[in-house]
């Protein structure tokens, strides 16, 4: 890594950063000397609460207990709505851009709260309380956000699930959680393409005989099925609700939400997350690694279904008191300018996307970019994959102009927040690396047999302390999450992540360690994708593994092989792949399907991945020993057969 490129901290004179260099690395010391100290000073600063915690944190990673703030009370939706009412009732908290460029909405504060309110008191009205979990599978609309606060005001847990998912992910996670009240839309839009979820949650609940209730927010006003019995209109519901509703008195380990996220084994996690450290944990990094300031227009393109709608659309922006820009189209519709001329319009100064994006606008070339104005933006962000130097690079000169710091922010659904970025006005710049700890995170590179490797190293990348944000345990099985996250490393949290550390002491992820892909910043795991293989009639076996993808960063390739006196042909290519896309959701389509005879195994049985994914990245020379295997000859064949 030695002719790496670096940039200076970039200053801004009508800016003064919030953090500067010097305050970073003093911050830093005191967050790691005396955490709690740390922490509590924090926690007064970032939230208001109703009645003060009794012990700031009690962690024990070799059991997976974790707790911040014990004791506290305070309720999310007030710390992201009431309590900026006193000054900024009129100021618009959420700008809405809908999928075509002449669709807009300005939320106040004022109007969040009573539409949260009424959202709140009709879930009421359907017998949801405190504890009970609910589904939100919605476009992105501002009803996602109502719905979310709705449920953070009376203290119910919701599930977000991606509105990409289909029927079949969608009942999986509804069963899991128990939810029984689900929210959902007619249908979303994105592109000009209609998605329908009404009729996905319809096939879903075919499965799901606990859910009662499902609130219909109707915003495209389309011809959908209804089930009396179960489903309400809700802006006729909405009529009836009173714009008032006290928020719920909340412990700060009470549940905020669940959110599925993609591991190892085929069975998705509820990554379960609480009130107090998460609310903290958010609105301090949204403020200090994007810089924030009173006054700022902040834009976030992720969707709501995944953790970085939950923290940088919604709770952390919103807990700051920020205008929060959320958006349910797609980069390139109308036209390869979109983001840019919505930058223009609202006058957007954070900006916040995934590295995925950027490269599918860097290849439709800069003119669409150079023709708008974008002066406005101060900061640009980006996440949920590592990022190459020349998107980066692209990001900074073409979109930035040179004048915008990236932050290029590293975590996970499971941290709850960023834990390794630049901070804007502190931190000198490398293309490709997420540079350096927040406050409280302390991280550390592991070899194999977890010993900590100092100085310049690569290894696995563990984190030696808790930090407020963190997940508190996987919904209904807590042996989970320790054998997931604590049972490698003991003493450690694992992120799954191997990264390395150059001698400025800064990170660069070099991505997952384990069976999981990263397709367009999305998390999925190979086992999913195979169970789903496997259901099909034809296919016997079948083995997923991910290849470089210009775009996509990780492209996904599945070799299957068929059942007895099957035949391979494109037809049944195409039906293999439509399947697991109905299965999963069109985000889990494979890029590139190859029939198999064999797999190459071990004596033991055990399907020898990394020979699978050699021939998939094209890289025959390096594919190693083969000697192990119960049968060498199915490479070669592998090899032959490659499309
Ligand atoms: C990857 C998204 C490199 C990483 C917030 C992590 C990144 C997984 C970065 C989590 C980054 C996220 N650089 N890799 N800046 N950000 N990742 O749970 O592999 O959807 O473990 O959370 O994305 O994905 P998740």
């Amino acid at each position: 890594m030695s002719e790496v490129k670096t940039y200076p901290i970039i200053n801004n004179p009508q800016y003064k950063p919030h953090i500067d260099e010097d305050t970073y690395h003093r911050m830093y010391q005191q967050s790691v000397q005396d955490p709690d100290k740390f922490w509590s000073r924090m926690a007064h600063q970032f939230v208001d609460w109703f009645e003060p915690w009794e012990e700031t944190s009690n962690v024990d990673y070799n059991k997976a207990e974790i707790s911040w703030f014990k004791g506290g009370k305070l309720n999310a939706s007030y710390n992201c709505i009431d309590r900026h009412l006193k000054d900024k009732a009129d100021q618009t908290a959420i700008i809405w851009e809908g999928d075509e460029p002449d669709q807009q909405r300005y939320i106040s504060f004022q109007e969040l709260h009573d539409e949260v309110c009424r959202f709140a008191n009709a879930l009421k009205s359907r017998g949801v309380k405190k504890g009970d979990r609910v589904c939100i599978y919605m476009p992105m609309i501002p009803e996602v956000g109502y719905a979310m606060l709705a449920c953070a005001r009376i203290g119910a847990i919701h599930s977000v699930v991606f509105g990409g998912f289909s029927p079949e992910a969608l009942k999986s996670r509804i069963l899991d959680s128990d939810c029984q009240v689900v929210v959902t839309a007619d249908a979303g839009v994105r592109g000009g393409k209609q998605v329908p979820l009404k009729a996905n949650a319809d096939e879903a609940l075919k499965g799901c005989p606990d859910v009662h209730t499902v609130m219909v927010v109707k915003s495209q006003n389309n011809d959908i099925e209804w089930h009396t019995e179960r489903d309400v209109d809700y802006n006729v519901l909405k009529q009836d609700m009173q714009p008032e509703c006290a928020p719920e008195v909340m412990d700060a380990e009470d549940p905020l939400f669940i959110l599925y996220t993609s591991g190892s084994t085929g069975k998705p996690k509820g990554v379960m997350h609480t009130t107090g450290g998460y609310i903290l944990y958010t609105a301090m990094t949204h403020k200090y690694i994007f810089d924030y300031h009173d006054g700022d227009i902040y834009w976030c393109t992720a969707d709501a279904g995944w953790i970085t709608g939950h923290s940088y659309i919604f709770y952390g922006p919103l807990a700051n008191g920020a205008t929060t820009l959320m958006f349910e189209g797609v980069p390139n519709y109308p036209n390869a300018s979109r983001f840019w001329d919505i930058v223009d319009k609202h006058k957007v100064s954070l900006f916040y996307t995934a590295p995925t994006a950027i490269r599918a606008l860097m290849a439709g070339g800069d003119e669409a970019v150079t023709k708008t104005s974008r002066q406005s933006l101060r900061v640009l962000g980006t996440v949920g994959e590592p990022i190459n130097p020349e998107a980066w690079e692209w990001y900074f000169n073409v979109v930035g102009e040179k004048r915008c710091p990236i932050v290029d922010t590293w975590w996970q659904t499971e941290t709850g927040g960023i834990l390794i970025s630049p901070l804007p006005g502190a931190t000198k710049l490398k293309p490709g690396s997420a540079t350096r700890p927040f406050f409280g995170i302390q991280p550390a590179l592991l070899d194999t047999d977890a010993n900590e490797l100092d100085g310049v190293a690569s290894g696995s990348l563990v984190m030696k302390h808790s930090w407020p944000g963190q997940m508190r345990s996987v919904w209904g099985d807590h042996q989970r999450f320790y054998d997931t996250y604590f049972s490698q490393f003991p003493g450690y949290y694992f992120s799954g992540d191997g990264a390395q550390r150059d001698g400025d002491g800064f990170y660069w992820i070099t991505g997952r360690m384990d069976d999981v892909l990263n397709v367009s910043g999305h998390r999925m795991g190979t086992a999913e994708i195979e169970s789903a293989l496997v259901l099909h009639e034809s296919v016997a076996e079948a083995a997923v593994v991910g290849y470089p993808h210009d775009i996509k960063g990780q492209g996904i390739y599945v070799y299957v092989n068929l059942m007895k006196g099957k035949q391979g042909s494109d037809e049944l290519k195409a039906e293999l792949i439509a399947h697991v896309a109905k299965e999963i959701g069109p985000i889990a389509k494979p890029d590139k399907l190859q029939f198999a005879d064999d797999l190459p195994k071990t004596r033991s049985g055990k399907i020898m991945r990394r020979i699978l994914r050699k021939i998939a990245e094209d890289d025959i020379e390096n594919i190693g020993d083969t000697s192990t295997l119960a049968e060498p000859a199915v490479v070669e064949k592998l090899i032959r057969e490659k499309l």
